[in-house]
């Protein structure tokens, strides 16, 4: 049997409670999302204003940039230089904006164990909608229906054909994962509606200067014990 040795990111990620979540998004999947959801299925404008308040180092920011107007912040500094803000995001946005200040998006990948927060505060301070990448899983729980999808459930969920592989703390072209994750989705202005899918795209979405995201993992170093028997 083949053994996968990039880092695979299973169904729970046992993050300690207070981890910051650092878990990129591999930046051909935020493209496949504005291509294939949120300009075809939500109505995105290239002259929208698009919040992404934990752009972490860039991974999903830049791919927006690419087609909208992107403002960023993250409570940690992770040294990317296209941070404008460091901020949290629940505590420290302001949500009096005035209405030329205000973003018409809220896009983000939160930490999981915040993503419900994130949804409640990015409808409160975002014009035209908020959108969330979360594991699948996330649909599940009688404490999120009640507390979100009883009273406001998403306006389009948007399911991924292939698989997101994240890893901890940079980029893999080559990680696999066990783990799928949906873009749940609130426009204000649109009543729910009939899921969609995000057709096999990654190629076509990969730009070779994603390797710039792409930290390589050391080598592993293999112990040899006839070489090391060899020493004196
Ligand atoms: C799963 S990573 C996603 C990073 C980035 N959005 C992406 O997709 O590449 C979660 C990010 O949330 C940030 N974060 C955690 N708690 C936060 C908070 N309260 N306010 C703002 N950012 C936060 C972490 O520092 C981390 O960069």
């Amino acid at each position: 049997m083949s053994q996968n040795t990039s880092t695979a990111v299973m169904q729970r990620r046992n993050e300690p409670h207070d981890s910051l979540d650092d878990y990129p998004t591999p930046p051909w999947a935020t493209r496949a999302f504005v291509e294939h959801v949120l300009v075809p299925e939500l109505g995105a404008l290239e002259t929208d204003v698009i919040l992404e308040p934990c752009c972490n180092r860039g991974c999903m920011a830049v791919p927006l940039a690419e087609r909208f107007v992107v403002r960023t912040s993250d409570i940690h500094d992770y040294g990317w230089a296209g941070q404008q803000q460091v901020r949290d995001f629940l505590i420290d946005f302001p949500e009096d904006f005035d209405r030329e200040t205000v973003p018409h998006w809220v896009v983000a990948n939160p930490p999981f164990r915040l993503a419900v927060d994130f949804i409640e505060k990015g409808l409160r301070v975002a014009r035209r909608g908020v959108a969330v990448l979360v594991r699948s899983a996330f649909g599940e729980g009688i404490e999120r229906f009640e507390r979100l999808y009883r009273g406001n459930p998403p306006t389009i969920i948007a399911f991924y054909v292939e698989r997101v592989p994240m890893v901890r703390g940079r980029y893999d072209p080559d990680a696999s994962s066990a783990t799928a994750y949906v873009w749940m989705c609130w426009a204000r202005d649109q009543p729910p509606r009939a899921p969609v899918w995000i057709p096999p795209c990654r190629k076509l979405m990969e730009r070779s200067s994603d390797m710039d995201f792409a930290v390589r993992a050391e080598p592993e170093v293999v112990e040899c014990p006839l070489l090391d028997e060899a020493q004196p």
